[in-house]
């Protein structure tokens, strides 16, 4: 589904990705971790054609998008929750959420469309209540809940969550971690987490992938994760 080779992106002179590779397969659920400051939404930003790597490539099924500006990779199946959610804050939520459905590839008639919104509205039961609110006077984790609808409406091949339960109260945190659970029993999509909390990581990552100072410097099945890389890389 996605492969990233040898990514080396910059900040202006400041080397911050340092020869990136990692693969997520389909309906696989893949977690980047590591601590504050090591890369992690450089690397989904540079995924997503917001930055451009100096060298390396991504490829999705086996296309190299490298080039592609976003709203390529979007209609390729890449969807974006970025960390801090960064809805439309003029927007009400329901242009917020209408935002991601027109950005969907197939068919939007009207009977596709109300069936997607169902799925979402019985995935975040709160939003229905919220549609003609302003995205800016939401909290923290009802933004998280519009900006995951709003990707999801997309209908995404793979999804980018950076830090999805940062700054969050609990209920929603149970609640965004059930709704990560059910898609990955679906397998309709893979999803990239950033997360740099083990316990949320480990319990819904199928693989890991652990960056320190810009680097993998581990990666492989998420039972395989030591002790010894937790303690030194995460906070638990
Ligand atoms: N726009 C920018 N210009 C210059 N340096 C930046 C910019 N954004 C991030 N950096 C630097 O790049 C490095 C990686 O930042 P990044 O945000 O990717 O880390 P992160 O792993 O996502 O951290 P966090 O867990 O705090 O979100 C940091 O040293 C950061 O200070
Ligand atoms: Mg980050």
């Amino acid at each position: 589904m996605l492969r990233c080779e040898t990514l080396n992106v910059f900040y202006g002179e400041s080397h911050i990705l340092r020869d990136i590779s990692l693969e997520v397969r389909d309906g696989q659920v893949v977690c980047l971790m590591g601590r504050n400051g090591v890369g992690k939404t450089t690397l989904l930003k540079t995924i997503m054609g917001l930055l451009t790597p100096r060298t390396g490539h991504v490829y999705i099924n086996d296309r190299d998008i490298t080039s592609s500006p976003p709203e390529q990779r979007v209609s390729r199946g890449l969807a974006y929750v970025p960390q801090g959610r960064e809805l439309f804050s003029q927007l009400t939520v329901e242009e917020n959420l209408r935002l991601g459905f027109e950005a969907r590839q197939g068919p939007k008639d009207h009977k596709t469309a109300e069936l997607a919104y169902e799925e979402i509205y019985t995935l975040f039961p709160d939003l229905p209540a919220l549609l003609s609110r302003p995205g800016g006077v939401l909290s923290g984790g009802q933004q998280q809940q519009v900006s995951i609808g709003r990707a999801l409406l997309t209908q995404p091949k793979l999804l980018l969550l950076d830090e999805p339960t940062e700054g969050i109260q609990p209920s929603i945190v149970i609640e965004i971690e059930r709704v990560i659970e059910d898609f990955k029993k679906q397998r309709r999509f893979a999803i990239l987490l950033v997360e740099q909390y083990f316990e949320f990581a480990v319990r819904l990552a199928d693989d890991f992938v652990l960056m320190a100072k810009g680097a993998v410097v581990a990666s492989g099945p998420a039972a395989d994760l030591t002790e010894e890389q937790v303690k030194q890389h995460l906070v638990v």
